[in-house]
C-alpha cells in the first residue's frame, strides 16, 4: 500500500472512522481532525484499541478559516508527509428552517461547501508539487439533482462536486488523483431524525467502499453502487415534472 500517510478531516464521524480504522489496519499513520476533542479521542481509543499505528490529533472547526492552513502544516510536519487526504466533515441542517434564514444558509454553504473547497485546495497545491498523492471527498447523492427536501445541503454538495470535477482535471497532470465519493442515505448520527427505509446504508459498509475507491484510485464513486442508477433515474426526469413533485 502507498498510502501510510493519511490525514482525514471530519474523522470522528461516523462514516469516515471506519475508512480511519481500515488504515489503520494496514499500519497507516493517521492525523485526525474535528470539531470536538473527546470525539476524536474515542476515535483514537478504538483505533487504538484494534491495531498499534501512530496517530495524532487536531481539533478545527472547518468555519474558521484562518485556521487551515496552519492545521494542514502540522499533519505534514506531525507525519513527516502526507500521501492522502479524504475529506468528509458535514452538516445536515433543517431544510424548512434553513430557507429562512440567510445566517443559516451561508453557514451551511461554508462548513459543506466552502470549507471543503479551501481543505482541498491546500491539498492540492501540497500534492501537485510533489507530482502525487491523493484527495478524496465525501460530497453526496444530494449534489446530482436539487430537490425541496435538502437543496441548501445539496446544492453545497453540488457545488463541492463540480469543484472536484474540475480539480481532477487539473490534478490529473501531476500524478494526483481525486475522488469524488457519492453516499446515498446512510445510518450516522447525521440523518438519526430521519425515518430510516431499506435504502439506509451502514456507515461500515460506505467505509469499506470508500477505502477500496482509495486503494484503486477511482474517479467517481457512488456509495453504495446501485445509487448511480437511482440517480441516473432522478436527473434524467424531465424539469417540468420533476418540479411538481414533492420530494
Ligand atoms: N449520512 C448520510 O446519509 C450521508 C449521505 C451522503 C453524504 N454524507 C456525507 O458523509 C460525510 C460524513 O457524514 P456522516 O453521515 O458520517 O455524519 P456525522 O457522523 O454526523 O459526521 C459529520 C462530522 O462532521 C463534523 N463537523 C460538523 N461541523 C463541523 C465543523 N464546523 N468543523 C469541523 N467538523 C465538523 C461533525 O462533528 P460534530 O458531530 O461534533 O458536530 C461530525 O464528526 C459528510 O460529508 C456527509 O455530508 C452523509
Amino acid at each position: 500500500m502507498d498510502m501510510k500517510k493519511i490525514m482525514i478531516v471530519g474523522a470522528a464521524s461516523a462514516i469516515a472512522k471506519e475508512v480511519a480504522i481500515l488504515f489503520a489496519k494496514e499500519g497507516a499513520s493517521l492525523y485526525l481532525v474535528d470539531i470536538n476533542q473527546g470525539r476524536l479521542e474515542a476515535v483514537e481509543g478504538d483505533i487504538l484499541a484494534r491495531y498499534d499505528t501512530k496517530i495524532k490529533l487536531d481539533v478545527l472547526n472547518v468555519l474558521d478559516f484562518e485556521r487551515h492552513e496552519p492545521v494542514f502544516k502540522r499533519a505534514i510536519e506531525a507525519l513527516n508527509g502526507l500521501d492522502a487526504v479524504l475529506i468528509a466533515h458535514g452538516t445536515l441542517a433543517n431544510q424548512e428552517e434553513t430557507q429562512q434564514d440567510i445566517e443559516k444558509i451561508i453557514r451551511e454553504f461554508n462548513i459543506n461547501c466552502v470549507s471543503v473547497i479551501t481543505l482541498a485546495s491546500l491539498a492540492a497545491n501540497y500534492f501537485e508539487k510533489k507530482k502525487e498523492g491523493l484527495i478524496a471527498v465525501i460530497s453526496s447523492v444530494a449534489g446530482d439533482r436539487g430537490r425541496m427536501s435538502n437543496y441548501i445541503y445539496g446544492s453545497a454538495k453540488g457545488g463541492v462536486t463540480t469543484f472536484l470535477q474540475g480539480l481532477r482535471n487539473r490534478m490529473a497532470h501531476s500524478n494526483v488523483t481525486v475522488i469524488t465519493i457519492k453516499p446515498g442515505m446512510v445510518d450516522t448520527p447525521m440523518t438519526a431524525h430521519l425515518p430510516k427505509s431499506p435504502l439506509f446504508s451502514k456507515p461500515k459498509d460506505i467505509g469499506k467502499i470508500i477505502y477500496k475507491a482509495m486503494l484503486s484510485k477511482k474517479d467517481v464513486v457512488y456509495a453504495p453502487g446501485y445509487w448511480r442508477l437511482i440517480m441516473w433515474v432522478v436527473v434524467h426526469i424531465p424539469e417540468f415534472i420533476f418540479k411538481k413533485l414533492k420530494m
